[in-house]
């Protein structure tokens, strides 16, 4: 089997190379000729656990490919998934030149019965679309090459991504026909062990599906950092409560971890285009306005409380950032919550150390040498005036109290993401803020 896939970011990539390591022949196409020529020497642009491997692996098998020629893509190509970016507008609805100019491009070429697929994360309506585009361009040429659609969301997790595509809990293809569904399962049939489902619906449910998962989560987030604050209020611990209700099966114990916020490519972007959607139909989703608005202050609460320890005098005061990334195990800085508390913070005066075993890359194109960057964890310790834990790389999990004694100037740590003990924390010296846990004295 042969397939096309367009776009070499994170989706594009993970897909293709997993699909390839099935035996499908795989060519992955992008139009920048730097990003292909480095994957033609094993360049990977993305940091995720694994890819690099497995990427040169396929390739040296003879099965993965790369090129700038969709065109060249096509030849004997059974499907063609669009994976390409659809970056917010200029009103913030998601822009969707890139993945027209592909099915336009698609049209132009094809001269055999394809199935396109749309992987990128699109406003609902967009397979239809594409079908226009695929078809104006073919009617132009005055030709008849049958083709069929399908919108096959991705639901896969910076940092886990690969493991999520070769184990997915479910596969969600929206189609209206027979032999695209065929082709589909087919190609799909090596990763549906374990009974995992591969879900055929219709077009627009498939497209609904994607923006409605991600929001589903970030309500849980939303929720859960909002039961939080009030935990501090009534002296509760969170974590308690979280263990408490997630015992509940009909609840669950994933992601309802409170913590800065959500950040990443996704949750952002999803609940803010689910919202727009719905207003064009006139049906505000009050719901999830919520959760956006107590998203957006979750990510203040980190600054506001070392503020508050301090009785708003920092400035002049140096502090140590543990973490970066919006997530662990991901060098991607969109959306980090990392980015609004350090900014609060520098406007306010202080002066920001920060490390990150990742991402400190992708930070400098973010804040420049508005901040420092350290080469270790306790590098950014040195006269701390206190010490945010941003991001909960497992790195940052056993830190050494003894070390971080010695080279802080104020001993406290505000922990954004819950992962130290609070006793061992006040034991070892260290007053310990985190996020809907009261304080012993609070109590
Ligand atoms: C998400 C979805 O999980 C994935 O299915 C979809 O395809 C893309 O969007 P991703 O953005 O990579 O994936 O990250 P995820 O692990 O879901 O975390 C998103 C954000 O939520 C992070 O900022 C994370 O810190 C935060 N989060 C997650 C919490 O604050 N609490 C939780 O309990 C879980």
């Amino acid at each position: 089997m042969k397939i096309s896939i367009v776009g070499t970011g994170y989706v594009g990539l993970v897909t293709g190379t997993c699909f390839a390591d099935t035996g499908v022949n795989v060519t992955c196409v992008d139009i920048d000729e730097k990003k292909i020529s480095n994957l033609k020497k094993g360049i990977v642009p993305i940091y995720e656990p694994g890819l690099e491997t497995m990427i040169k692996n396929n390739v040296d098998k003879g099965r993965l490919h790369f090129t700038t020629n969709l065109k060249e893509s096509l030849d004997q190509a059974e499907v063609i998934f669009i994976a390409v970016g659809t970056p917010p507008g200029e009103d913030g609805s998601a822009d969707l030149s890139h993945v027209l100019a592909v099915a336009r491009e698609v049209g132009k070429n094809i001269n055999h019965s394809i199935v396109v697929v749309t992987k990128s994360t699109v406003p609902i309506g967009t397979a239809e679309k594409v079908r226009a585009a695929v078809k104006g361009e073919i009617e132009a040429r005055g030709v008849d090459v049958p083709f069929n659609v399908a919108s096959n969301p991705e639901f896969l997790k910076e940092g886990n991504a690969i493991d999520d595509f070769l184990k997915p809990d479910r596969i969600v293809v929206g189609t209206d026909s027979e032999e695209a569904e065929k082709v589909i399962r087919r190609l799909y049939k090596p990763f549906l062990l374990n009974n995992h489902p591969i879900l055929f619906m219709d077009i627009p449910s498939a497209e609904l599906t994607k923006y409605a998962a991600n929001s589903m989560l970030a309500t849980k987030i939303s929720f859960m950092n909002d039961i939080a604050n009030l935990c501090e209020l009534v002296g509760a611990d969170v974590n308690m409560v979280r263990k408490g209700i997630g015992s509940d099966s009909r609840i669950g114990n994933k992601f309802i971890y409170p913590g800065i916020g959500y950040g990443g490519s996704c949750f952002p972007k999803d609940v803010k285009a689910i919202i727009r959607t719905a207003n064009t139909y006139n049906y505000p989703l009050r719901l999830l306005q919520a959760v956006e608005h107590i998203n957006e202050d979750q990510k203040r609460i980190i600054a506001a409380k070392v503020k508050n320890y301090f009785q708003n005098e920092v400035k002049g005061k140096t502090f140590s950032v543990w973490g970066l990334s919006f997530k662990p195990h991901t060098d991607d800085m969109r959306e980090a919550p990392a980015i609004i508390i350090i900014r609060e913070l520098l406007e306010a005066g202080a002066k920001i150390k920060a490390y990150d075993p990742i991402a400190m890359d992708e930070a400098k194109k973010e804040f420049n040498n508005d901040i420092e960057y350290g080469q270790d964890p306790y590098d950014v310790l040195i006269d701390s005036d206190g010490l945010l834990l941003l991001t909960e790389w497992p790195e940052f999990r056993i830190p050494n109290y003894n070390v971080m004694k010695k080279l802080m100037t104020t001993k406290v740590v505000f922990d954004g993401r819950n992962i130290y003990d609070m006793h061992e924390m006040n034991e070892n010296g260290f007053d310990y803020m985190g996020i809907g846990r009261a304080s012993k004295e609070d109590r």
